[in-house]
This record gives structure tokens, C-alpha cells and sequence, in this order.
């Protein structure tokens, strides 16, 4: 296995698959179960700061007894000092939020404690003055990395591409003022022009991008006549778009490309590492699969490394990345034309 050892963010890996942020990284069994199934890295499931947003309107609605607070007489409300609603609120948020953040960093460093390879803690804020102090009292619990998980659907056409875009910016310069951790930054793919974008962030101080985030799918359900949720978890054949973006972007950009979505086996992984990504996360394949999944991926590519003469990973990452052609849009529309003018 030693044919596979990387550096993701400045650390060093065992190998370049990684265990995503998923629900599954979220207790000290399974982190432990992934070291042992072989995973380089693990990604923590995300602190959301929409979650401590939902626990304090839970305590706010099923308040003492189950009765809303609102429907009390003033005095037997917590107390009088709280008897406003945005008194109320911020007094149980503050409340809600410390001991959320705090049960956080106490499992955070309980992973650390519990495996040897890297744990890198997610956040996802959606206040500035919280993306950087959450990640400084992570820091503190000796992670060895964090993923900032940004999260932009930009759906409001009163803003711009350029205002939604400085969030970005903001939230890391906020965060590399406070801390000295790798950063690395999970980005969707809803940008106006993605390649710039991701090159001018690579090159803001952050160690990695993870491309892409999996956007929450919608769906219409036609006998309710109603919104729905699409699949939660993706199928094999999503890789291909990332594929096409790490196959683009590496080899010109200022930062580690860790590849996320549709991965679901040993040759959608080595397809990425081709393209060019420093890492591969996985997280609907240890779903779907179960974590016997990394075995395959990972004994599957030492035996095509194997039979191809190739005795390190960076022998052959991005041997057939895109990011030595001029122009890919344009090769990419003679390939289209090639291939779909001829199907009748
Ligand atoms: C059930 C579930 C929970 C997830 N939770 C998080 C999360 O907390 N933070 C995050 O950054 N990504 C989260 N993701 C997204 C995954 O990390 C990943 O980026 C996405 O699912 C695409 O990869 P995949 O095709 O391997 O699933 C979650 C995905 C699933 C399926």
C-alpha cells in the first residue's frame, strides 16, 4: 500500500481516498472502522450553524412541559428578563449554540484520540463572526485540518455573481486570520464562470478545494402535488462531472483538488486521480456499498497500478488531465459533434 501514499493539504496520507462528511463520519465506531477498511483521511460530518438555528426554535416551541413559550403567561416564562421573543431567542440560541459547539469539539478530539490517520473537522456558518471562531476552538482540539463548507445556491436575482462570490472571500480571510490549520474549501458548482473562480480561491491562502459538494436535489411528488426530495445519495454515473472539472482545472491551480461525487468504485477513483485530484472523498458509497467499499477501491488500484507499471500515484496523476490543452471547451464540443451527430 505504500505504492499509494499522498500529501492532501500539507499532510501526510497512506493513500488518497477519503471518508467525505457524511452522517457515517459522524461516531467514533465508524471513524474507527474506516481506519481499519484502509481510508487515508477522514472528513467529520459538518457542524451546521442552521442546526444550533433549529435546536433553539425546538427548545423555543416545546419549551418546560411542551407548552410554547409564547402561549405562557409572562411570568412562568423561563423568566421575565426573557419574555420578548428576540430576548427569548438570543438568550437560548447563545445557550443552544455553546452546547452544540461544545459537544462538537469534545467528539472532534475524541476522533483524534481515536485513529491515526488525519481527522479534518466541516463547518458550515452562515454568520462571519462564527465561521472564524468556531474553526479557532476546532483548532484547538488538535485536528489536523478543516473543511469549510460553503454552501451558495445563488437562487436571489437581486444579487450578483461578484456579491455572492465575496462570501467566499470573506468567510476565508475571516478564518486564516484565526487559524493556522490547512484549510481546505468545499465548493458547489453554481458559479458564473467556474474556472476562474476556482482559481482565483485556490490562490487566497486556502490548501485545498473540494469539488463538488452534492447540491440537495429537488423533486415534485405528483400525487400530493408537492415539493419533494430528490436521492440523497448519488449513482456511479455522477462522476463524470466532476471528472470534467479536475480534468480541467488541475495542474492550474494554486491548490490540492480533492474529487467528490459519483465515486462508487476502484475505476471511477482511479478516472479521478488520471484527471488529476490529489484525493477522492467518497460518502454515498458507503452508503449504498457498506465500508467494505474501500477495500475494492483500494486493492482494485493497486492491481491496475500493477498491470500498468505504475509504482507511485504521482506517476501517474493527471497523465490525462485536460489542463495542458489550450482550449478544452472547444475540443470538448469536436468530441460532442463527433459523437452525437452520428446517433440517429
Ligand atoms: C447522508 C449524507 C450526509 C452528508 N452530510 C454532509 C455534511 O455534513 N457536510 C458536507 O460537507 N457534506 C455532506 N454530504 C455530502 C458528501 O460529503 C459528498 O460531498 C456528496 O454526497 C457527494 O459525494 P458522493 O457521491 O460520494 O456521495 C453528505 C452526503 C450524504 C449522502
Amino acid at each position: 500500500m505504500e505504492k499509494l501514499q499522498t500529501t492532501y493539504l500539507g499532510l501526510k496520507l497512506r493513500n488518497p481516498l477519503i471518508a467525505g462528511s457524511c452522517g457515517l463520519t459522524n461516531s467514533i465506531s465508524n471513524i474507527r472502522e474506516l481506519e481499519k477498511k484502509g481510508v487515508g483521511a477522514i472528513v467529520i460530518k459538518s457542524l451546521f450553524e442552521e442546526q444550533i438555528h433549529l435546536e433553539a426554535e425546538k427548545v423555543i416551541k416545546n419549551d418546560i412541559g411542551g407548552v410554547s413559550l409564547f402561549n405562557r403567561a409572562p411570568d412562568t416564562i423561563l423568566s421575565k428578563r426573557i419574555y420578548d421573543y428576540d430576548e427569548a431567542y438570543s438568550y437560548i440560541y447563545d445557550f443552544a449554540k455553546r452546547n452544540t459547539l461544545a459537544k462538537y469539539l469534545s467528539f472532534l478530539a475524541e476522533a483524534k484520540e481515536s485513529v491515526e490517520i488525519p481527522v479534518i473537522a466541516s463547518i458550515n456558518c452562515v454568520s462571519n463572526q462564527d465561521w472564524h471562531s468556531f474553526a479557532k476552538k476546532i483548532e484547538e482540539t488538535g485536528v489536523d485540518a478543516i473543511e469549510l463548507n460553503i454552501y451558495i445556491l445563488p437562487s436571489d436575482w437581486r444579487r450578483s455573481g461578484e456579491d455572492n462570490e465575496k462570501i467566499y472571500y470573506d468567510i476565508i480571510q475571516e478564518v486564516r486570520n484565526y487559524v493556522n490549520l490547512p484549510i481546505a474549501v468545499k465548493i458547489g458548482f453554481y458559479f458564473s464562470s467556474l474556472a476562474q473562480s476556482v482559481k482565483s480561491l485556490s490562490e487566497c491562502g486556502i490548501k485545498g478545494l473540494v469539488l463538488f459538494n452534492r447540491p440537495y436535489n429537488t423533486d415534485i411528488n405528483i400525487d400530493k402535488i408537492e415539493l419533494s426530495h430528490g436521492p440523497i445519495y448519488s449513482t456511479p454515473e455522477e462522476f463524470t462531472h466532476t471528472l470534467r472539472w479536475i480534468s480541467i482545472l488541475s495542474g492550474n491551480i494554486g491548490c490540492d483538488l480533492s474529487a467528490s461525487t459519483g465515486v462508487h468504485d476502484h475505476k471511477s477513483f482511479i478516472k479521478q486521480l488520471l484527471a488529476g485530484a490529489t484525493t477522492v472523498q467518497i460518502a454515498s458509497a458507503l452508503y449504498k456499498e457498506g465500508f467494505e467499499v474501500i477495500p475494492e477501491i483500494l486493492d482494485g488500484t493497486t492491481a491496475w497500478m500493477k498491470k500498468h507499471n505504475f509504482g507511485t500515484v504521482d506517476s501517474f496523476r493527471g497523465n490525462l488531465s485536460k489542463s495542458k490543452l489550450e482550449n478544452p471547451a472547444a475540443i470538448e464540443r469536436v468530441q460532442f459533434m463527433k459523437l452525437y451527430s452520428g446517433i440517429e
